[in-house]
């Protein structure tokens, strides 16, 4: 009985002491995002962005969902000393803007399309996994500074005028460009600037 009381003990002690080493360990973020990186290259995303709809098909999004490596740059500029914008702050932004920007084409996409079957579902899972490790690594909630709060509120607004067109591969040729930028550690190479906005080209 002693025994088993101090086995208990020890265990106990051992998982009180293990747990904020539990709790801080953070998981890996680049492998899922390396994952969605890989889901998103050039070739998938002309095939399932591009050819699978009608020519210039558009699909009407608010402004805000429009998040460019012009908006990276533009926003870290409204950064105060009171109410610094950081990177993370971007990231969070990216993320809702890229999940809203799958949901806008899902919606107009029929059962059975190829786009919804053999590419946007799965992409939309591997971003919902990226998400899960993303928000598990914050250790506490912090709040966004103004400029991204009113952003964020403006995407979900039920009662938003003023709607933009854009092609459904647009979406996400700007989510993979920003994600290179605002994700850098996660794609080390070539001491390449990611966020070096391109000289306008027609693609
Ligand atoms: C993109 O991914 C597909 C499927 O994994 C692969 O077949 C294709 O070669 C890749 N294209 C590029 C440019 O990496
Ligand atoms: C698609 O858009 C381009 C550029 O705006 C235009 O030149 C072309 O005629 C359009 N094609 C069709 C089939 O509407
Ligand atoms: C990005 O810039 C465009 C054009 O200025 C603007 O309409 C859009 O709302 C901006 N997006 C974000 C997320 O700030
Ligand atoms: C950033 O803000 C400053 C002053 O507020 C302005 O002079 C500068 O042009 C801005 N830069 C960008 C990239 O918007």
């Amino acid at each position: 009985m002693v025994q088993f009381e101090n086995w208990l003990l020890r265990g106990l002690l051992g998982f009180v002491c293990l747990l904020p080493v539990c709790s801080s360990a953070e998981q890996d973020l680049c492998g899922p995002l390396t994952t969605v990186r890989e889901k998103l290259n050039a070739t998938q995303r002309r095939r399932f962005m591009k050819m699978y709809f009608p020519i210039n098909y558009t699909i009407q999004v608010h402004y805000e969902e429009v998040f460019k490596l012009r908006n990276i740059s533009r926003l870290l500029n409204t950064s105060t000393e009171h109410e610094p914008v950081l990177v993370k702050d971007l990231q969070d932004l990216w993320l809702s803007v890229t999940l809203q920007g799958i949901k806008r084409v899902l919606r107009v996409l029929p059962d059975r399309h190829p786009t919804r079957r053999k590419y946007l579902q799965d992409l939309e899972n591997l971003f919902r996994h990226f998400e899960g490790v993303y928000h598990f690594n914050q250790k506490e909630q912090r709040e966004l500074p103004e400029s991204i709060q009113n952003i964020m509120d403006r995407i979900t607004d039920q009662n938003y005028h003023g709607w933009k067109s854009v092609t459904p591969k647009s979406i996400l040729d700007n989510s993979y460009r920003t994600m290179h930028c605002l994700f850098k550690e996660c794609f080390r190479k070539d001491n390449y600037d990611y966020c070096e906005v391109p000289k306008k080209k027609t693609t």
